[in-house]
């Protein structure tokens, strides 16, 4: 995976947070940005890879570190809202509105670009996407970088987006030249992006934001009907989500139901499997993780607190590539709050393959 570089690491805690050996290694960071580097950084949804977002070749650097199509267009990370202005054709009342709200925060918002922005950083489109990270770290950064980092998850294009450092250092070590380590992303799970160029507002990507939270503020708010369950078979309006994305080795499904009848399920399939001579694994929940015979269980946390699934999915996931497993079956989440990220995100990552008992 080595391309040479020498990937430095450098851990943030809320101890040395106030160093000067921290504060030093955020300034390396951002002069790297701004000579055309890339360095991996925190934010509170999942690590982000880092360039500067007015430079074309960096756009270029980043497509190429993460193996990743380069119409897939990336995210610009600001760190204060005068700064959207010199990025954008105009600041709809819309975007104020949900700022006040939401920024510093898990919300990306889509508007029309100024010509400020390069077509190698939009994937050629006219608009970009645009958020206020709440990360102290991934704040100082930006700032550090110059005030505009493109920074999409900082993964191998088709892995899980990386929740710690070592997942980016495990994708990406070699081929970028600096690690900012801030422990574990506390949310798990990519933004919310709302698209604002529409005569109504359109959820492209479900997030720790919901559509309930944002209505509050704007309204009516759509979502965009590929993204629903029921809806494989549209093409997305966020070029991303068309890839399958988060994708196991290992062939996923997730089983839906009562809980008694999931877990009979599940067990039933987990013999077929033992039959086969399958390594089979389970992404169960506390209150069941006791109850499958597998080779691997794990839960993704107590049911009732979705947010505890949304922070562990991407760790299970990356797990059970590492340990092997052939055949994975999950229980299926509720799609409120949060759990309709993590279900979206589950659903792409079996390939929309559920079965409901
Ligand atoms: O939480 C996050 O958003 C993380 C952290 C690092 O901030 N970033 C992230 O970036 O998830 P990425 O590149 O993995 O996902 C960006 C998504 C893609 O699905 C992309 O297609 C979509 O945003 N996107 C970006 N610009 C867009 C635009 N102008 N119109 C529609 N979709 C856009
Ligand atoms: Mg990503």
């Amino acid at each position: 995976m080595s391309d040479g570089l020498n990937t430095e690491i450098f851990k943030i805690t809320d101890e040395n947070r106030e160093t000067k050996a921290a504060a030093d290694a955020v300034e390396r960071a951002g002069a790297i940005v701004r000579r055309g580097g890339l360095v991996a950084f925190p934010t509170e949804t999942v690590y982000g890879l880092g360039g500067d977002a007015l430079n074309p070749a960096s756009a270029r650097k980043i497509y190429a570190a993460k193996g990743r199509p380069s119409d897939n267009p990336l995210i610009v990370h600001i760190c204060r809202w005068e700064d959207l202005s010199y990025i954008v054709r105009e600041i709809p009342e819309q975007a104020k509105r949900l700022a006040e709200v939401f920024w510093p925060g898990p919300l990306t918002m889509i508007l029309e670009k100024s010509d400020k922005v390069p077509g190698e950083t939009t994937g050629g489109l006219t608009t970009v996407a645009v958020r206020m990270p709440s990360d102290r770290t991934a704040l100082a950064l930006i700032r550090a970088a110059g005030g505009y980092v493109a920074a999409p998850s900082a993964n191998i294009s088709g892995r899980p987006s990386p929740t710690l450092a070592k997942y980016v250092e495990e994708d990406l070590g070699g081929r970028i030249e600096m690690i900012l380590d801030g422990g574990q992303a506390c949310i798990g799970l990519e933004s919310t992006i709302i698209d604002l160029t529409e005569s109504v507002p359109v959820i492209l990507r479900p997030g720790y934001i919901t559509r309930k939270m944002l209505s509050k503020v704007l309204g009516a708010v759509d979502v965009d009907r590929a993204i629903l369950p029921e809806g494989s078979r549209i093409a997305p309006k966020a070029p991303g989500m068309k890839y399958r994305h988060y994708a196991p080795k290992a062939e996923l499904t997730i089983i839906a139901g009562e809980e008694e009848a999931v877990v009979e399920r599940i067990n039933e399939l987990l013999r077929e499997a033992e039959k086969k001579g399958l390594r089979s694994g389970v992404i169960a929940t506390d209150a069941t993780v006791k109850r499958y015979r597998a080779a691997l269980v794990k839960s993704a946390g107590d049911r009732r607190r979705e947010e505890e699934a949304a922070r562990e999915l991407y760790r299970i996931l990356r797990e059970f590539d590492e340990e092997g497993a052939d055949v994975i079956y999950s229980e299926a989440f509720e799609e409120s709050g949060i759990g309709q990220a993590v279900m979206n995100r589950l659903l792409k990552a079996a390939g929309h393959h559920i079965e409901e008992v």
